[in-house]
């Protein structure tokens, strides 16, 4: 408790206290939305307390939002660049603390948690880069002594819904480039993780205050059904940003659709890998590792199905079962530990539950499948391997937990079949020295998935590429690459510098 107490004071928070979880660039003190609990997710103790919004905190916040807006977008998009590169050296100073809260609170491993906080810094440092490139096209007209090209101009305050496995990571991939785009935010982070909100936000408001730009990245604590539904049919943000489930990207793009808004959606998946014969096996077993048992088995890309080719399926099996078994599972601040708890009550019930139908439509549990012994506390789960038909009905949905199914095929194709063969399309890996093989599962008739990788894992994606998948999962890209074009918005400019007026399509008009 004592390590956990300094690690709060680090943050400027207070453990067990109660602390306001509405920012407009100043505190809300008196909210009116209730408040939520934090709990730690090793132990089933609370942390402390966060106030949720009501709607009047929910107005002031978003009208600062806008008011905020009008000036950030004047500012010239380096200069904003200027300021996110103070936000990525704030988030460095206090990389350790926040890295060490967001285990404590979400319940990942440290190193998970320090990696997190680097993918902020390192979208950051993007971001900075980024504010001297936002280039638009120039096109050659048609019409005589015309020029035309295009611009991209700050689109406005941005709603952004984050989910609780990273906190901080899939904020700032948002907050980061909507901000040298020029665009405010409204972050309305999951109610699981409230704490690590608050403390972003204090080191953002740091920042934010030393450039008199307060109020350009703001916070309201909330519920789903109420602040979230809010955000949904506020005309006043123009793109809502989510990460969560299938079920609320549901809620949330047909709800923004119908006010003629933009989302970015980036929902659940049902990541797969492919081990061929010819694969390099010590590699294709340290990416299953990773990928299924990492993060608990909670990543949105985390390895769901493994389907190993018949000429390696035994053996490579035998030596996961093993591996599985080797995992430490424990306090996710321990050096030793490689699989934390989940991260609440439910999130076991809705594992318990899944292996109850797995069993019951035929799965074969080869190891894990319940709760872990010597655990008197906390929200532990075994991770999991399942031998399954790829007909098994659970096959198609995301348990946010670490169940792994197992299936043996023959060839290339039936594996392609069966990797596609779910609604979810995010990441997705092929494991084979084979060239032919690698460029199949990458060609037009191989993944379907926003993310396709050779010879590493589904999950653990870098920064720098555009993040996001297809069909449930959304169709959203957030983070690098070009990803930055849905914070702007395009404007096509056509100048005429001659003396007439000639009209586009050699159209006669009078
Ligand atoms: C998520 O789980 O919502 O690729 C994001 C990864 C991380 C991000 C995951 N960089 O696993």
């Amino acid at each position: 408790m004592d390590s956990i107490r300094e690690v709060f004071e680090q943050l400027g928070l207070e453990l067990g206290a109660t602390q306001p979880g509405c920012c407009d660039g100043a505190w809300i003190e008196e909210s009116t939305g209730g408040v939520v609990e934090s709990v730690d997710p090793s132990t089933g103790d609370v942390l402390g307390t966060v106030t949720l919004g009501g709607e009047d905190d929910y107005e002031r916040v978003v009208s600062r939002s806008v008011s905020a807006f009008e000036s950030w977008r004047m500012l010239p998009a380096p200069a904003r660049g200027e300021v996110i590169r103070q936000l990525g050296d704030e988030l460095r100073r206090f990389k350790e603390p926040l890295g060490r809260l967001v285990s404590i609170e979400m319940g990942k491993i440290y190193q998970e948690g320090l990696g997190e906080v680097q993918e902020a810094i390192d979208i950051a440092d993007f971001a900075v880069g980024l504010s001297r490139q936002l280039y638009g096209l120039s096109m050659h007209s048609e019409r005589p002594h015309h020029r035309m090209y295009e611009q991209w101009h700050p689109l406005g305050p941005v709603g952004v819904i984050t989910a609780f496995n990273f906190p901080v990571a899939v904020w700032a991939w948002n907050a980061m480039i909507a901000g040298v785009c020029g665009d405010t935010t409204v972050w309305k982070p999951s109610e699981i993780t409230p704490l690590v909100s608050v403390a972003v936000q204090k080191i953002c408001d740091r920042v934010l205050e030393r450039n008199d730009q307060p109020g350009v990245m703001t916070l309201v604590n909330g519920l789903g059904d109420t602040i979230g539904q809010r955000m949904v049919d506020d005309r006043r943000l123009p793109l809502i940003s989510a990460t969560g489930s299938c079920r609320m990207g549901r809620i949330v793009g047909p709800g923004v659709a119908a006010r003629g808004g933009r989302t970015l959606l980036e929902l659940g998946g049902n990541n797969a890998m492919i081990v061929m014969d010819d694969a390099d096996l010590d590699l294709a077993l340290r990416g299953v590792l990773f990928g299924a048992a990492g993060t608990a088995g909670q990543r949105c890309t985390t390895t769901r199905r493994l389907f190993l080719q018949s000429g390696i399926h035994d053996g490579f099996l035998e030596r996961l079962v093993k591996a599985y078994g080797q995992v430490k599972i424990g306090s996710p601040l321990e050096a030793e530990t490689l699989m934390g708890p989940l991260v609440n009550q439910q999130a076991v019930d809705s594992y318990l539950k899944a292996m109850e139908l797995i069993k019951q439509q035929g799965g074969e549990v080869l190891c894990g499948g319940g709760r872990p012994s010597g655990f008197d506390r906390g929200f532990y789960v075994e991770p999991t391997i399942v031998r399954a038909s790829a007909d098994l009905p659970m096959i198609q949905q995301e348990t946010f937990a670490p169940i792994l199914y197992v299936m043996a095929f023959e060839g290339l194709d039936q594996a392609i079949g069966w990797h596609n063969d779910v609604p979810q399309g995010l990441s997705s890996a092929i494991f084979t020295s084979n060239v032919r093989s690698a460029e199949i599962f990458l060609s037009h008739r191989g993944s379907d998935c926003g993310i396709a990788n050779v010879n590493l894992g589904t999950s653990g994606a870098e920064i720098g590429g555009a993040f996001g998948g297809e069909k449930d999962t959304g169709g959203g890209r957030e983070a690098g690459s070009d990803s930055w074009k849905q914070y702007m918005r395009r404007q096509t400019n056509t100048i005429n510098w001659g003396v007439d007026l000639p009209l586009a399509q050699g159209i006669q008009f009078g």
